[in-house]
């Protein structure tokens, strides 16, 4: 059977919260496949913090290969409290997004109805762009090492790897997400061009030439200090940003905090070339204090699934998720904050079917 036959989605839940947000992403999922007609086959692996400390292992001998069969992994959340930074991140996200090449990760920032965002004066008709960070380079490829370690003399390196492929791939990306989009028609590059005069430099050159193809797309370029700025001040102006893999996952932490917050804001680590495997996730963490309570947003991952179903060639099942998500937003939930929505995490599931 070929992966165009039927939607296959590895389920992860993950640690701490993922695992209830990952069901309830899987809930509204299954519901609109339903409706829309879309067969789906769905298989749970329980990768994560736990299973680490009874077996040692993050991702088993033949997982690879096995998630290779899927066409796109729903992730709930990663890290543990008992597991020391750094290592589920690099053992389970950072090696999945590497091994299977997901080079673009996407993240649109868009203000549902009735969501609180930090910025005065500003509703949903003032914040919808989307980010597209470049996400299998930069200081991201643990690229470094030590010399002297421990010592006064100590010289720890963190290199930044640029390369053309890898910048020119996503930018083409870019370009034609953004045309398919069909706003505004923008596309902002983000760097730091007067700094990273080698690095930035291939980006900027990379960015122009790739422009020659795409004269109905207006560009333009911000220094990514002056981004930050822009986004809180004028965030009307954005329709996409293309970014470094670095920059994006910081300005994303910006915008998704703009949208209001990890409870709802999204993202895919996307493999867009033909049999690809790709994976969606809430952009939140594992939130271990809430853990098991039924108080966390699952929005952000029903979000995910969104993303999912389009990325899988379902645009319109997906504009039907995103449609149920902001009338339930909009007309049902007193907040986004964990505890304060006013339903549990299974309910706020429920109505989003509901609302389909
Ligand atoms: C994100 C996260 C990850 C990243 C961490 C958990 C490795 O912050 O998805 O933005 O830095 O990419
Ligand atoms: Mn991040």
């Amino acid at each position: 059977m070929t992966k165009k036959d039927k939607l296959r989605i590895a389920v992860m839940g993950g640690d701490g919260t993922g695992p209830e947000v990952a069901a309830e992403g899987m809930k509204v999922l299954d519901a609109v496949a339903r409706l829309e007609g879309i067969e789906y086959e769905s298989k749970d692996f329980d990768f994560g913090g736990d299973r680490y400390l009874k077996t040692g292992e993050i991702l088993p001998p033949g997982s690879l290969e096995e998630l290779a069969t899927f066409d796109s992994i729903l992730l709930g959340a990663v890290g543990h409290p008992d597991v020391a930074p750094g290592i589920l991140e690099k053992g389970l996200l950072l090696a999945l997004r590497f091994h299977f090449d997901q080079y673009i990760n996407l993240r649109p920032v868009k203000l549902y109805p009735g969501v609180e965002t930090p910025l005065a004066g500003r509703g949903p008709e003032d914040l919808d762009f989307v980010v597209v960070r470049e996400n299998t380079e930069d200081m991201y490829t643990g690229t470094g090492g030590f010399l002297k370690k421990g010592t006064p003399d100590e010289v720890a390196i963190q290199t930044a790897i640029y390369t053309r492929k890898g910048c020119e791939r996503c930018i083409r990306w870019a370009f034609e997400y953004t045309r398919k989009r069909n706003k505004k028609k923008q596309l902002t590059l983000v760097a730091k061009t007067n700094v990273l005069t080698y690095g930035h430099d291939l980006w900027w050159r990379t960015f122009q030439e790739v422009a020659q193809e795409y004269p109905d797309i207006k560009t333009d370029y911000n220094h990514v200090d002056a981004c930050c700025m822009w986004m809180v001040k004028n965030p009307e102006y954005y329709d996409v940003i293309v970014t470094t893999n670095m920059f994006g996952d910081i300005i994303t932490d910006l915008a998704g905090i703009l949208q209001g917050g990890m409870g709802v804001a999204a993202g895919g680590n996307i493999n867009p070339e033909p049999g690809g495997t790709s994976m969606f996730e809430p952009m939140g963490g594992s939130a271990p204090k809430y853990t098991g309570k039924n108080v966390i947003n699952p929005i952000a991952t029903i979000a995910a699934a969104a993303m999912l179903l389009e990325q899988a060639g379902y645009e319109k099942a997906a504009a039907r998720v995103i449609k149920a998500i902001q009338t339930v937003t909009g007309t049902k939930m007193k907040s986004q904050a964990a505890g304060k929505m006013g339903y549990g995490t299974r309910e706020v599931g429920d109505l989003v079917v509901e609302a389909l």
